[in-house]
Formats: C-alpha cells, structure tokens, sequence
C-alpha cells in the first residue's frame, strides 16, 4: 500500500532530459538482463550514412557504437536514485518476481526514410522507442543518429538497485520524439586555453548524452592559434601557446570522427579579421595594431590587439592557403564552417597601411571582399559558412543567402538576421554565456577601487538559462529560419579542469529547450519546478559517468518534491 501510493506519487516525467515530445510512462517494474541482446534487423539497410549528407561515418558504425555505449551506460554508469524518494522510503522493487527484458530489437523505419537528405531535418533524428510490460524493446527509426536519440533515451529509463541489478520502474514505456531544432550546440572556445583532445571528446559523449548535436569549436583567437596547418608550419609552431598545444590533423579527425559516432557534427570556426593577432607570430606582415600598448582597449576588447589587414593580397594567399588545407581535411564529417566577424575594431584598420581609414563606410567595401573571398573558397569545397551576427548587424554586409548568421545578442540580432533571408544560430550573452558569473581575468589598475571584480557577471543560473527562447522577438513568419542556438564556453578562465562544472548541468537547461522547445505541448513556457527535480535526476546520470556535473539543489529538495519550491 505504502509502495503504491509513492509510486503515484512520482511526477510521471522523471527520468528523461530533454524531455520527449511524446511520452508515456507506466508503473511496472521491468529488470535488464546483464547479457542483453541487441539484434539490428537487416543490418546491410544502414551500411549508409542516412539523413545528413555527410559521408562519415555509416549508420551501422553508428549504431553499433552506440550499443556499446548504452550497455556502458545501463550497466556500469548508473545509480540508485535515493535522492529522489521520501527519507527512508521503500522505493525499490522487491528482487522477485522478476519480469526481465533480455532483447531490444532495433528496425529501420520505412514509412519515414526518404533517402537523404530530408526536407525537414527534425525528421533525420525522429525515432520511436517501446517498452511493453512483459519486456519487449523496440527501437525504430529511419537513420542511424535516430537510433542514437532512441538508445540514448532507454540508457534514462534504469536504475540501479541497492541488492544488485539494473531496473526500469517505467514500464510499459512509449516514445515518439524528435527535435525542435536542428542546431544544438555548444560553442568550445579552445584558443583562450588549451583544451586536451581527450577532454573535448568527453564533452562530446556529454553533448550525445543531453542530445545535444553541433560542436562549434572556436579554434584560433588572438591569444593563441592551436591550429596545424600542415602547408604554414610556422602558423602553430609559433602561434600556440607551447610547441605541444597544438590540434594536428589528426586531432582533428579524432575529435570529428568521435562527434560522427555520437551523433554531434564537430566544425571549426577561424575568427577573423579581429580576434588573430596570434598570426603575427609567424607572419608579422598580415597583422596591423598587433599588441599595441599600453592602450590596447582603443584597438581590441582583450589583448593583444591586432587584426588581419583588409586589402592585401598577402593576406588573401595565406588565407587561401590555410582553408585549401583545412577544408579536405573537415568536410567528411561536417557541412559547417564559421569564419567569425565578431567584434571587429575600426581604429585598428587606421594603421593598416592597405586602407589607412578607420571609417566603416570606407572599410565596408574591404569587408565584403575579404568575406566573400572566404565564402567562395569554402562553397567550392562543399562547405556552408557561419558569420557572427555583426557582419549584418554592424556592418550590414551583403551576403549570400545560404550564409547562416550566428547570434549572441539575443532576440533582436536573431530577428534581424531571419528578417534579412538569413538562417539563424539563436544565443543570447544574457542568457547563454556559461563563462560568465567569474568576475574579472583583467587585473584592473585601480585596485580596491575595481570592488567587486565583477567581469561579465551574473552568473547564468541554469533557470537563465533554462528560461531563454530562441525564438524571442522573431517575426512568426522567419521562425522556420531560426534552426537553433548555442551555449557559449569562452575559455578567459575556464580549462579542462574545471571545464565540466561550469558547463553541466546548465549547458543540459539549454539542451532541453533546443531539443523540446521553450513550451511544452499545450504552449505554456516550461515549468521550473518540474524540470528542477527532473535535471537533478539527469545531474546523478552525468555524474555516474563520470562527469564533474554540479548540484541543482540539495537532496532535501529533491527528497520531497516542492518543498523548496516558493
Ligand atoms: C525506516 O523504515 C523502516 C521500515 O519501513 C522502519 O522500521 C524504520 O523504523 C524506519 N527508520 C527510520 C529512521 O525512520
Ligand atoms: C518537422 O517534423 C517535426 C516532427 O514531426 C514537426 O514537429 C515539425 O513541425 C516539422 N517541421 C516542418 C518545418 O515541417
Ligand atoms: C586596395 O588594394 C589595391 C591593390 O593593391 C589598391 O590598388 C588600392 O588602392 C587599395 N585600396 C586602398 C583604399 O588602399
């Protein structure tokens, strides 16, 4: 009697982050077997690679690792969830009878797979999931990233249990869920510090966890270019930080080709033509303003000031050159890739000698070339570009229409971006920057004066985050041209080692509004107080694989649902 009416009393939403567009859950208990048995029906169907148009790696590679990865999950990666349950409380079903699950059956959905790639990209990760009471497992889907999406979400439904074991309390169990949006990412800045490739393939698997599938890796900045570019040696022998702080190609391919096989399309992005004075260390003649001191703040918002020179053809052959290296090298794995355009400082083109003019009218012109320079280069290899939002909102650039524009000033950039014909990345400094909240890396001069040290704070509490809509101020009409958004993880002081707590669980808050909207089914904004037992729960999940995630609240708080709700 006491079981039962605990077990009514849990939210029927538990367990799943990001929440399904479609769910039902039961109250049976069902346990899993321990020799489990994946059995893909007529595997020869997913030696493709379906959805997407990129080549690398097949459906059947895909899926196959993903097996892998969810027995890690279900098995060796779980946790009792005590947290959870009313002190002392028995939640935990009895160790007989058992009712078990022994097999999971994974089909290729005809009805939906049109080959790829399909109009409606939403569709490519739309897969369906069934449990039924006596232990049957059906996974069904047109491609293999959905099958991902779908073992991704049945890894959510087990627990373990305190005698041993590994039980689902959800059973039956029906799920019919894709995206809302078909960007969701996370932008890694790598250039401020270094990261360590095995730390950005960990937040990879954290990203294919949450669901999340666009790693934008900010490759290069002023600070430092990480970047080898095998035909410029010089480049990253001299530009990063420390000989060994460099990403070589195969860095490069490992990382991408970890993201392919956990369903997260990893692109770079070389900011220009601000943010890479750390070019001058080997080709001091492309750079104008570089390190100008002490008055750096007239030429850049961090130093060393310094930017790519805008009319010269030393400047268009090297970059000729690096993205003639590079883009071979990407393309396999990624449509993507951001030539930046952020920030840049007009009075530091009043010292290149190509323009010798700090007046944006007389820069635009340059600016275009340089830009399509770029673009042009990129669409013959078969690559979509990605410009931060001030080329349109600052310089009101024209731009081909496939260009995707990248926002992080939040609803009126991302509505003026869709407004001009752009596709657009929603992110909002506000809302989305995860770095934020640290207080100051700048040493400022007046001392005691500069109380509090507060640098870009607030911090984004993950309800900021949580509460963010990507389609705020956009005309319902360009809505369709917002494909979604990022997280920010600028890296002033952030690093591998404290690069998990910062970014999870909050990055997860942005997860779930990328992938199940802003409002739920009856268009009501989401609710806080549900989500926040909700993503603790998922919280305990990371943190059982071995991720550094931090706490929402305190256990009382989660023991008795609502206590601290106010
Ligand atoms: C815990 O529950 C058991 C059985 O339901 C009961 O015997 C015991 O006294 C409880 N302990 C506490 C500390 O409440
Ligand atoms: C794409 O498919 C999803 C899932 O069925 C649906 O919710 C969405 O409205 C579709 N979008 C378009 C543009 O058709
Ligand atoms: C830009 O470069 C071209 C070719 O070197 C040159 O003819 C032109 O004068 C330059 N423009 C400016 C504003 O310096």
């Amino acid at each position: 009697m006491r079981l039962a009416t605990i077990l009514v009393s849990l939210p029927a939403v538990l367990a799943l982050w990001p929440q399904p567009s479609s769910l039902s859950l039961g109250k049976g208990t069902l346990w899993i077997e321990e020799n489990i048995k994946f059995e893909i029906e007529n595997p020869e169907a997913w030696k493709r690679r379906s959805g997407t148009p990129v080549g690398l790696p097949t459906d059947l590679e895909i899926i196959e690792n993903s097996i892998k990865t969810t027995k890690n999950a279900i098995f060796q990666q779980n946790f009792v969830p005590w947290k959870f349950h009313p002190r002392n409380a028995s939640y935990e079903p009895p160790m007989s009878p058992k009712q078990t699950i022994s097999k999971v059956s994974i089909r290729q959905a005809t009805s939906k797979s049109k080959n790829p790639p399909t109009e409606n990209k939403s569709m490519d990760e739309y897969y369906a999931l069934s449990v039924t009471a006596n232990g049957d497992v059906e996974i069904s889907s047109s491609t293999g990233i959905g099958i991902l999406r779908a073992l991704t979400t049945m890894s959510q439904l087990f627990y373990s249990h305190t005698k041993g074991g590994k039980y689902t309390p959800f059973a039956p169990v029906v799920v019919r869920d894709s995206p809302k949006f078909e960007h969701r990412g996370l932008n890694l800045d790598v250039a401020r510090n270094y990261y360590p490739v095995r730390s950005i393939t960990h937040l990879i698997d954290t990203m294919s966890t949450n669901k999340l599938n666009k790693l934008h890796l900010h490759i290069t900045d002023s600070q430092s270019w990480p970047l080898e570019i095998p035909s410029l040696p010089d480049l990253a022998a001299k530009g990063a930080y420390s000989p060994g702080l460099v990403y070589t190609p195969n860095d490069i391919r490992e990382i991408q080709l970890h993201g392919a096989l956990r369903g997260v399309d990893v692109f770079l992005e070389i900011d220009m033509p601000g943010h890479t004075s750390s070019i001058y260390y080997a080709y001091p003649e492309l750079i104008s303003s570089f390190n100008v001191q002490p008055e750096w703040t007239s030429f850049a918002l961090e130093p060393p000031s310094g930017t790519l020179k805008l009319n010269s053809s030393k400047v268009d052959t090297f970059l000729e050159k690096v993205l003639a290296d590079l883009s071979p090298r990407i393309s396999p794995y990624t449509n993507y890739f951001h030539t930046g355009g952020d920030e840049v400082s007009q009075s530091a083109y009043l010292r290149d000698e190509t323009v010798k003019t700090s007046e944006q009218l007389k820069l635009r012109p340059h600016m275009a070339r340089f830009i399509k320079r770029n673009h042009d280069q990129l669409r013959k290899a078969g690559l979509t570009p990605i410009v931060w939002q001030e080329m349109l909102t600052e310089w009101m650039l024209p731009m081909e229409k496939d260009v995707v524009v990248q926002a992080w000033q939040g609803g009126s950039a991302v509505n003026l971006i869709t407004q001009q014909g752009h596709k657009a990345i929603a992110g909002n400094q506000e809302n989305w920057y995860l770095d934020c909240g640290q207080g100051d890396w700048l040493n400022p001069s007046g001392g005691k004066n500069s109380y509090p040290f507060t640098g870009c704070s607030p911090r984004k509490n993950w309800r900021m985050v949580y509460t963010y809509d990507p389609l705020d101020q956009v005309d319902a009409k360009n809505h369709h041209l917002v494909i979604g958004g990022e997280a920010h993880i600028w890296s002033e002081q952030i690093d591998h080692i404290n690069m998990d707590p910062v970014v999870w669980p909050r990055a997860s808050a942005a997860a779930e509004v990328l992938w199940s909207g802003p409002r739920d089914a009856n268009g009501k904004d989401r609710d806080i107080q549900e989500a926040a037992i909700r993503l603790s729960e998922f919280r305990e999940r990371m943190v059982a694989m071995g991720v550094m995630a931090e706490p929402i609240q305190m256990p009382f708080c989660l023991q008795e649902p609502h206590q601290c709700d106010g």
